[in-house]
């Protein structure tokens, strides 16, 4: 088991999370409001944006490939490294959809 450290972009705050233990769980643990709902990898409201690191999470099937190496979903992903994350953030194809849904409703 190895402890990595892991930093939360414009929050201030840092955890250590084992590489055996999700970041959700490390956040829960540490009292970190990170939003999170089916916590299967599924439902993409638990997002962050992966700006420095790396971390494993086979079982993220809401994300492609690619958006797997951006995107870590926390309920899913297990550090490999320390990590610098951005919480709330959502891959491309997700921000798209919402854009293109709220174009949608306003030409209603
Ligand atoms: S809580 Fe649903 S994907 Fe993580």
């Amino acid at each position: 088991m190895t402890e990595h450290t892991v930093e939360f972009v414009g929050t201030g705050e840092t955890i250590q999370v084992s590489d055996k233990r999700t970041i959700l769980q490390g956040c829960i643990d540490a009292g970190i409001a990170q939003e999170f709902s089916c916590r299967v990898g599924m439902c993409l409201a638990c997002s962050a944006e992966i700006i420095e690191g790396e971390v494993t999470q086979p079982a993220a099937r809401a994300l492609t490939e690619e958006e797997a190496e951006s995107y870590a979903l926390t309920c899913m992903a297990r550090p490999q490294s320390d990590l610098v994350l951005d919480r709330g953030k959502y891959p491309p194809s997700i921000e798209d959809a919402a854009t293109d849904a709220t174009d949608a409703a306003a030409d209603d």
